[in-house]
Order: structure tokens, then C-alpha cells, then sequence
């Protein structure tokens, strides 16, 4: 059996990490999740008060940020300038305003560099937007991941209440169609399905229903 590079892509909050993580530790592949790098930097940008529309500076900023993703027990970390960030990258904050961050060719073309030299060696899931589009055009698997809007504001719902976090299932909703809507329509590789990408819809699905799934295709890949 050889090892493959998979790309998963899809919508906001459609499951794609969690299901990128046990697809890639039944593998024993690598996970790399590319959204982190962009919520890093979006949240290095917003502490240093520089503006998310400034294209100039944040790329500025890019070049002289470390930006690493260490594998841990729970699973991985999301490390800035050698600091963890991973609970910080996932606040409403930088949740609301990535997209804004991402929408930039020169930011884009770094972070795309950086995630292509991450594949030191095959056995890799990588999540994102534009996997199999741009970063790895040339994956062995490229899945594209899509649920209702309905059912991933739900699933952020339950899984906001089961933290203890405030939540509002139509605030979501709005928060989830907009950053789609952005993503779907920046110039720069916006989120679209490969044309040689699967598509799995997981609106009725549970995530290890998705997983078996994925595997399935992979082994039949390989
Ligand atoms: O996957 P996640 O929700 O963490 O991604 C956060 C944001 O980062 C996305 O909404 C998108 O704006 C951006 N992103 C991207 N390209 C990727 C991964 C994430 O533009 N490959």
C-alpha cells in the first residue's frame, strides 16, 4: 500500500477538521489543517491593530511570523512565533474575520508555499479551502465536503452548548452564510469544488459514517 496525499475541502463548519484528524490517524498520515495558519495570522494581525483590509501589512506580517502545527496528544497545535494558539484561533473574533484575511493573492500565495512545504513526505490529509484547486492539484483523493446550513449551524449549536459558550443558532446561521459568501466569491482561488473531487454530503451523515466513507474511497485509491 502506497501513501497518498488527500484533500479535503468544503463550506465553513462542515466538519471537514474532525473528520480530516480520524482519517488521518486511521491512516497514521499526517494532518494538516491549513485554516489554523490563516486564524493565526488573523489573530497576530488583530492584536498587532493592523487592519485585515491592508493586504501591504499583512503580508508584512506574514513574512516575519513563524506559524507552526505540532501534532500533540489530543491531536495538533496551533503554534505562533512558538506561542499556542489554538484556543485563541477559534474565537468568535477571528472566526468572524478570517475571510478578510484570506482574501489577499500575496497572503494566499505565502500561506500556500508554506503548506506545500509541509508535505515533506506523502501520507497526508490537509484540510482547507483550496487543497484541490491550488495547494495540491495534484492529490491522490481530493473529497469535497458539504452539509446544509441549517445542519452546520446545528452541529456548531450543540457543540457551542456542550462547551459552556454562549449561542445563537440563527446568529450562526447568518455567521456561517457570510463567510461562505466570501470565500465562494474572493478573486484569488476562491472555494470551489476540484473538478475531480468527490463530493460527500454529510447533512444526514455522522462523522464516522463520513470517515468510513473517505476510507473507502482511499482504499480503493490505492
Ligand atoms: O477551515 P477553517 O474554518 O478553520 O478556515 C478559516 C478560514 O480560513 C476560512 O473561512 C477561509 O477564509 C480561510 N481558508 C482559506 N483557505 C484555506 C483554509 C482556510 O481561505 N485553505
Amino acid at each position: 500500500t502506497k501513501n497518498l496525499t488527500i484533500a479535503i475541502d468544503g463550506p465553513a463548519a462542515a466538519g471537514k477538521s474532525t473528520v480530516a484528524k480520524k482519517v488521518a490517524r486511521r491512516l497514521s498520515y499526517t494532518y494538516i489543517d491549513t485554516g489554523a495558519m490563516y486564524r493565526a495570522l488573523t489573530w497576530k494581525a488583530i492584536q498587532a491593530g493592523i487592519s485585515l483590509n491592508d493586504e501591504k501589512e499583512l503580508s508584512g506580517l506574514l513574512s516575519k511570523t513563524k506559524i507552526d502545527l505540532v501534532q500533540t496528544k489530543e491531536g495538533q497545535s496551533i503554534m505562533l512565533d512558538g506561542k499556542d494558539v489554538s484556543l485563541e484561533v477559534r474565537t468568535q473574533e477571528v472566526t468572524n474575520q478570517v475571510s478578510f484575511t484570506a482574501k489577499h493573492k500575496t497572503v494566499r500565495e505565502a500561506m500556500v508555499e508554506r503548506q506545500r512545504q509541509l508535505v515533506k513526505t506523502r501520507g497526508v490529509v490537509m484540510d482547507g479551502r483550496d487543497i484541490g484547486t491550488h495547494v495540491l492539484p495534484d492529490a491522490d483523493v481530493k473529497i469535497f465536503m458539504v452539509a446544509s446550513v441549517e445542519e452546520r449551524a446545528e452541529r456548531r449549536h450543540i457543540e457551542n452548548q456542550e462547551k459552556g459558550f454562549a449561542s445563537d443558532l440563527e446568529q450562526l446561521k447568518e455567521e456561517i452564510r457570510q463567510r461562505d459568501a466570501i470565500d465562494s466569491t474572493r478573486e484569488y482561488s476562491p472555494l470551489v469544488k476540484a473538478e475531480d473531487a468527490i463530493e460527500v454530503d454529510t447533512t444526514s451523515l455522522s462523522i464516522d459514517e463520513v470517515v468510513e466513507r473517505i476510507l473507502t474511497i482511499v482504499e480503493k485509491t490505492k
